[in-house]
Order: structure tokens, then sequence, then C-alpha cells
């Protein structure tokens, strides 16, 4: 449920999913090398967590890593999972001090073991943090988590603990690796580009979308603001008639 924020005048979504997208391309414009752009990305999203969390937004899902990223350069690749690395042991270290709960969604199993280590171990710490819940897609891929649910259902027919006539868009929606996190009402992807690019189709299905043209490593509060501004003119009906 949205919440109303007296100071801005706004309501703000419960929930924010992003597409950091624009990291290459910023980099390119400072004449640095394309991992600046990933780190000075990640240094945006520590920001941003505090920023969400302070203007009232509960739940923040950044996508990190898709799984059709393997297909960069080995260089790029593996300067993003250097970098992940990092940001998650980090995280262990910040989390507490902020009350943020950390859930990583994706597949884990196409990860490097410490990766995974470190991912258990946060997941567990902030566990029953009350503050932001801020989700990471890692290794994730919309279709690749469908395929997988799928699979849990199915399982679940043939070994007869779930009738095929009881699967509903909760059982589904339960089988994800979102369950229990409430859909996003408002997607950002910054950069210009409008595409969903495998992110959450499922969830997404009634969100609204904001396209802004700033560079992820440029995204502020002052943007983060702005997209909020943009999700209260907009008036969302879920498939039913506006109320006369
Ligand atoms: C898209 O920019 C961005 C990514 C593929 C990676 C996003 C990762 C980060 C922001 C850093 C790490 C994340 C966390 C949670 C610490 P691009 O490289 O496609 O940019 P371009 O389209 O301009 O080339």
């Amino acid at each position: 449920m949205d919440y109303y924020n007296e100071e801005l005048g706004l309501k703000v979504p419960e929930h924010v999913a992003i597409i950091m997208d624009g990291n290459g391309r910023w980099a390119k414009a400072h004449h640095v090398p394309r991992n600046m752009g990933h780190s000075a990305g990640s240094k945006v999203v520590e920001q941003i967590c505090e920023d969400a969390y302070n203007i009232g937004i509960k739940y923040l899902t950044v996508y990190a890593f898709s799984t059709e990223n393997w297909k960069r350069s080995a260089e790029e690749v593996g300067a993003l999972m250097l970098l992940l690395r990092n940001y998650l042991k980090d995280c262990i270290k910040r989390a507490n001090s902020n009350n943020m709960r950390v859930i990583v969604i994706g597949d884990k199993s196409g990860l490097s073991e410490d990766i995974v280590e470190t991912i258990n171990r946060l997941e567990d710490v902030t566990r029953d943090n009350t503050g932001l819940t801020f989700i990471i897609a890692l290794n994730y891929g919309g279709r690749d988590e469908m395929v997988r649910a799928v699979k849990q259902i199915c399982e679940g027919v043939q070994n007869g603990t779930i009738k095929a006539s009881a699967i509903d868009e909760q059982m589904i929606s339960d089988s994800l690796d979102t369950r229990g996190i409430p859909d996003p009402d408002l997607l950002i992807r910054t950069s210009g580009e409008q595409r969903l690019s495998n992110f959450l189709p499922w969830q997404l299905a009634y969100t609204e979308f904001y396209f802004p043209e700033v560079l992820w490593p440029d995204f502020n509060k002052e943007e983060l603001i702005k997209a909020v501004e943009k999700y209260n003119a907009r008036e969302r009906r879920f498939g039913g008639r506006k109320e006369e």
C-alpha cells in the first residue's frame, strides 16, 4: 500500500524496482574504463537504499546481474562479480546498522560457491530487520525463474502433494523467487531505454513504468523523487474502471 509522505506531499509507492542502465555510457562519457561505470553505479545503489527508505519506500528491487549478462566479455563479467562479491560482504557489515533486510533472487546455482555463502550469510543475519527490504536480482532472468517455478509445481503434481486443478495465480506467485514480496508498484529503467530485459515479467503485470534519460551513476535522491512525482500523476486501475 502507498504511504503518504506529508513533507513531500506525495504518495510513495511501497515497492520500487529499478533496472540500473547506463553504466557503460557513463564511463564512456567520462573517458574511463567500463568497470568504473559499474563501480560508480554500485555506490549509487548504496545511497539510493538510504534515500528510498527515508522517503517511505518499503521494498526496493535492483537488477544487478541478469542470466543474459554472462554473454559480456570475460573481463567485464569478472569485474562485475568482484564488485558484487565486495558489495555483498560490505552489506553484511552495513545492513544491521541501518536495519535493512536483504534478499537475493535469481538462480544461485549458477554463482560461485563463495558468493552463495556470502548471500546465505547476508540473508541470514538481516532476516529479522524491519527497515527497508532490499532485493538484489543476481543471475536473475524472469523466464528462468518461471521455468524453475513450473518444475517445482510439476514435481508436486507428480508426487501427489499438488492437485493440477488447484494451481492458481497465488500458487505460481508463491513458487517464484519473490514469494512473500508484494509486486512492484513502480519500475524505473534509467538511460532512456524502454525494455524489460527479462526483469520480473510476472510481477510487473500491473506496475507503472518510468523511463528517465539519466544514466544510472548520475541517479540520485532528486531523480528518485521525480520518479515518485510521475507515479503520483498516474491513475492505477488494475483493469477496473475509473471511479466516477
Ligand atoms: C547496465 O549498464 C548495468 C549492469 C549490467 C549492471 C548493474 C550493476 C551495478 C549498478 C553495480 C553492482 C550492483 C550492485 C547491487 C552493487 P550497462 O553496462 O548495460 O550500460 P550501457 O548500456 O551504457 O553500456
